[in-house]
């Protein structure tokens, strides 16, 4: 038989007090429901459907997850009563809360086991938890579960039980169609409770049995933006930890921000207070920080990026980055290029060995091997209208404070004097100063034409 699942999100997250849906809010560089998509998938459930809002009908879709609009919301009973009808036949049904991201797979995977194993009506995930506020209580009988209390209806004695209910189910389908057309809205909240499923099953002589996670922090429910840090932090806790047991250095895990996604090489050592985030990836041996943001960037083997930003863009082995540059726009720094302090680099290539140490604005360029471009230098790449392009051949010398004004081409070894304001292009070799530049004469050394 095989599983399908069902993510429900779509409750109004009224205690996020946010326009935005609670399930698209973000930790760690993935939405919350993308976490939850995520765990489910990696549960090995590749038939998805979520229970959404009409405002989040699109989002979901663009995860690739078939939405199923729920207007009004009148509870998760009412949530589950849709998407069983949009889920036809018999095989089993996995549902899980839209507003639970730290789930880890396996505990999905035990909940379908179980249910497997033992041909229950009803598997589900349970916590232990002391002095659980926001969850459902487990009422046992002879041990096993006999019946889910919310907190808003449970009496003063079974608010006292520590073991809650986490949100996840695997159903039998035919029995949980039979549970479903049973629920009534007669409780604190005015809701049909999908919870109630559990005691119909057992009044009813069915099996239900409970995967207990011995985590309670895999079961964190997110309702409030003090929940989402608190996830957050856990989360961030686990993704350096798999890191750092994979030989990476993080000088101070509690200052560094590393997402989901990002990939790190043996032997990167990460600085205090760097957020890498993302696509971003980084090589061996590179070190990032302090302070320093890389946002869907590529680092290479052996470079140090240090009190900058770089986002959308490539830096190669070897390369030098900071303190306090800004690289961005997919600029590619090539293999050993330094760029030093207060340089910004836009859409911008730079080959092997450039340098842009102090003071300048590179943008649109496209820069020659073992360039080197002297402080105080911008490409005025923009006329009021358009960009447009600069390009600076190996080994050109470009002197401090020049001006190239766009579009213009600084042929191979060519130099421009300090001041220089480069209206025309500059042949390979020749040398210009001026406003605006203009050639100089040739060194007593050049071969005469
Ligand atoms: C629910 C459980 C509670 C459990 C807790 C775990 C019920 C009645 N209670 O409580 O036992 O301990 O989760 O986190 O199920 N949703 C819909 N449509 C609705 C209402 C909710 O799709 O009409 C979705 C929400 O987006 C959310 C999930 O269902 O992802 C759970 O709803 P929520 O309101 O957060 O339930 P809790 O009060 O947390
Ligand atoms: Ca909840």
């Amino acid at each position: 038989m095989k599983t399908r699942a069902v993510i429900l999100a779509a409750g109004k997250g009224t205690r996020m007090k946010s326009r935005r849906p609670k399930v698209l809010h973000e930790l760690c560089g993935r939405t919350m429901f993308e976490h939850v998509l995520h765990a489910v998938r990696a549960a090995g459930v590749g038939d998805v459907v979520a229970v959404v809002s009409p405002d989040l009908a699109e989002a979901v879709e663009r995860f690739g997850v078939r939405p199923i609009v729920q207007e009004p919301q009148r509870g998760t009973g009412h949530a589950a009563r849709l998407a069983m009808a949009a889920l036809p036949g018999d095989d089993p049904v996995l549902v899980v809360s839209g507003d639970m991201p730290l789930l880890p797979p396996k505990l999905l995977r035990a909940v379908i086991d179980l249910r497997d194993q033992t041909a229950a009506a009803i598997a589900m995930l349970t916590a232990d938890i002391p002095g659980p506020t926001a969850f459902g209580r487990i009422v046992r009988d002879a041990g096993r579960p006999a019946r889910i209390v919310e907190h808003a209806d449970a009496s003063a004695a079974e608010r006292l039980i520590t073991e809650v209910n986490a949100g996840v189910y695997c159903f039998d389908a035919t029995a949980l169609r039979g549970y479903l057309t049973q629920l009534n809205a007669s409780n604190a909240q005015g809701e049909l409770y999908l919870t109630d499923c559990i005691q119909l099953a057992v009044d009813s002589g069915a099996l239900v049995d409970a995967v207990v996670s011995r985590n309670p922090r895999d079961v964190i429910g997110v309702n409030t933006r003090v929940e989402l840090a608190a996830a957050r932090a856990v989360m961030q806790r686990r993704i350096l930890r798999k890191h750092m047991l994979a030989g990476v250095s993080v000088a101070d895990p509690a200052s560094i921000y590393v997402d989901v996604d990002v990939e790190l090489a043996p032997d990167v050592t990460l600085l205090p207070q760097t957020h890498v985030l993302g696509r971003s990836s980084v090589a061996r041996d590179a070190r990032i920080g302090p302070n320093t943001s890389l946002i869907d960037a590529q680092v290479g083997e052996g470079a140090t990026v240090t009190y900058s930003v770089v986002r959308d863009s490539i830096v190669g082995a070897g390369a030098s980055v900071g303190p306090f540059a800004h690289v961005r726009g997919g600029s590619t720094i090539g293999d050993e290029v330094r760029i030093g302090n207060f340089v910004e680099i836009k859409k911008t290539k730079l080959a092997r060995r450039a340098k842009a140490s102090h003071l300048a604005y590179v943008g649109d360029a496209d820069v020659g091997e073992a360039a080197n471009i002297g402080a105080g230098t911008i490409t005025a790449n923009y006329d009021g209208a358009r960009k447009h392009e600069t390009k600076i051949g190996a080994r050109a010398s470009i002197g401090s404070n020049s001006s190239l004004v766009a579009p213009v081409e600084i042929g191979e070894g060519a130099l421009t004097g300090a001041g220089s304001v480069v209206t025309h292009d500059v042949p390979a070799g020749q040398r210009v100063a001026g406003n605006p530049a203009r050639p100089l004469p040739k060194k007593e050394h050049s071969p005469k034409p």
